[in-house]
């Protein structure tokens, strides 16, 4: 069922990759990595292709040279790995709000917004704030409140919507993979018709 379902789910893709988006601590890395292992598609994290691109750390680029140069470099960067899809793209939060990246997302991936309730992101990113420049500005609670108010309507755009709050990440994987198919199931009966 698990096996027919993954074959099912890479045949309506039809080489399109998939990207999942949602803020800092939604779990995007590790369910992608999930993912990617029950699809066998490769996994690529876009900070991770970042960091390889500049030759440091996420937080040194912000150090360096700023948030502006960190966005243009995630969005070249972005359009490149999609080039080379398809793949598993977990994107860093901010990616989505740029309008290219979105565009090229639409044109070659299926987009899934893990969509984490506020307390759980809190929990997550605490644990490991010095990875995350923009949270040790101020309140990482406050910060994360605003980012949401203003991300949200965009991650809304994504093509799938995933809400969960406390699940295991392989329960998460359940999820995510079950609305992957049924929303892939429905595109294809409508291109039938
Ligand atoms: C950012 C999220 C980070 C990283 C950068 C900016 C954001 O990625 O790209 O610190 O703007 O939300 P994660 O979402 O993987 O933590």
């Amino acid at each position: 069922m698990t096996r027919a379902r993954s074959e099912r789910i890479l045949s309506h893709l039809n080489g399109r990759s998939i990207v999942l988006i949602g803020m800092m601590g939604s779990g995007k890395s590790a369910i992608g990595k999930l993912l990617a292992s029950t699809l066998r598609l490769p996994f690529r994290d876009a900070d991770h292709e970042i960091e390889e691109a500049a030759g440091r750390s996420v937080a040194d680029i912000f150090e360096d040279y700023g948030e502006a140069e960190f966005r243009r470099l995630e969005t070249r960067v972005i359009a490149r790995v999609l080039d080379e899809g398809p793949v598993m793209l977990s994107l860093g939060g901010g990616a989505y709000m740029c309008e290219e990246t979105r565009k090229a997302v639409a044109s070659s991936a299926v987009s899934i917004w893990l969509d984490v309730d506020l307390e759980t992101l809190v929990e997550r990113v605490c644990r490991n704030i010095d990875k995350r420049p923009l949270l040790k500005t101020g309140d990482p609670r406050e910060i994360l409140i605003a980012l949401l108010e203003v991300r949200s309507p965009v991650y809304a755009r994504a093509d799938i919507r995933v809400r969960t709050s406390g699940v295991s990440k392989t329960g998460m994987r359940e999820s995510v993979l079950k609305r992957l198919d049924d929303y892939l199931s429905k595109e294809a009966g409508k291109q039938r018709k």
